[in-house]
């Protein structure tokens, strides 16, 4: 089944690794970044789609800057809450399915277990609040086709992210502090684009059904063990590493305490449990920093 993708946000960390692996896999894929293809701007969405004829839109493209978001509401709501309504529309014109992603920040992280699709969201930041109204304009397109797929914790070969940078950190010398009341699963691109490809050619062939869906990988952990398990699996397991709490850091937007997703329903539609987390690391160290782990 080859499938013809346009992918937006290509220059992001997740986008990367479905530009990988899709040809891999036998499909099509035309990936637009920030500047060939603004969001924004609905005149060029049409323009994109028509001339790329695809069928699906991956999309990868959001304002993804957690902190920012709480100064910068009007371009938070722009891209995350109105941008993929406007997807949305134009892929139910069109007859093109739409995958797009959401987020555990549409959740406040005070259930005390792994959030689950039909859980109320409570998001405590503009940017988990935008990215839960872009769910809303999404729903509200009635495409046949249709994904929302909520992650979390994204890290992946070239992105900015966590992992790279707590290494660069660690290398420079000198004590590390990280938070430790906050807890979900790291998630890594390749992982997640592989799982997100295998449903979305499930629901071509009739064997998943449109929808919310949680996708991560499989186990859950602090920023602060994440931080350790990077330093223990590089080798750097000597450099200092301290736990600090989130209200010490003063970030501008707020976090939830526990957003691990339920991916459940994502298993059972699939037939096979997702990736561990250890292993997502893994992979990623692999690719990263060329170190070689035993199966
Ligand atoms: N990263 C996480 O931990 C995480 C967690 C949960 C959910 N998600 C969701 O997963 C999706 C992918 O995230 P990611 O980690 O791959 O993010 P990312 O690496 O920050 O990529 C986001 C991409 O969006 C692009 N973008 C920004 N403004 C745009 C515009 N006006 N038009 C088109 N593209 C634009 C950015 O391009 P420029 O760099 O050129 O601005 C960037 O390449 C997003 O929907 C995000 O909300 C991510």
């Amino acid at each position: 089944m080859g499938l013809r993708f346009l992918l937006t946000g290509a220059g992001g960390q997740l986008a990367r690794a479905f530009l990988e692996i899709l040809p891999e896999c036998g499909h099509e894929v035309q990936g637009f970044d920030s500047k060939a293809l603004d969001l924004t701007d609905s005149m060029a969405l049409a323009r994109a789609l028509d001339e790329t004829r695809p069928d699906w839109v991956l999309n990868c493209g959001a304002a993804t800057k957690v902190d920012l978001c709480e100064s910068e509401v009007e371009w938070a709501n722009a891209l995350n809450a109105q941008a993929p309504g406007h997807v949305a529309d134009l892929c139910q014109e069109r007859g093109v399915g739409l995958l797009h992603y959401s987020t555990d920040f549409v959740f406040d992280g005070s259930k005390g277990e792994p959030y689950a699709e039909e859980d109320t969201r409570r998001p405590l930041s503009v940017y988990g609040a935008s990215k839960s109204l872009g769910e809303d304009a999404v729903a509200a397109a009635g495409l046949e086709k249709m994904l929302v797929v909520r992650t979390q914790w994204v890290f992946g070969p070239g992105g900015k992210n966590f992992p790279r940078a707590i290494l660069a950190k660690a290398r420079e010398g000198g004590a590390l502090v990280v938070v430790d009341d906050q807890r979900g699963s790291p998630t890594f691109t390749l992982d997640l684009a592989a799982m997100c490809l295998e449903l979305v050619e499930k629901l071509e062939v009739g064997e998943a059904q449109s929808g919310v869906y949680h996708a991560a990988n499989r186990g859950e952990m602090s920023w602060f063990e994440f931080a350790a398990v990077l330093l223990e699996k590089t080798g750097l397991q000597d450099v200092e590493l301290n736990r600090i709490g989130s209200a010490d850091l003063n970030m501008p937007a707020m976090r939830p305490a526990s957003s691990v997703l339920d991916t459940k329903k994502l298993e059972a539609v699939l037939g096979h449990p997702l990736p561990t987390v250890q292993a997502g690391i893994e992979r990623y160290l692999a690719l990263e920093e060329g170190i070689a782990f035993k199966d």
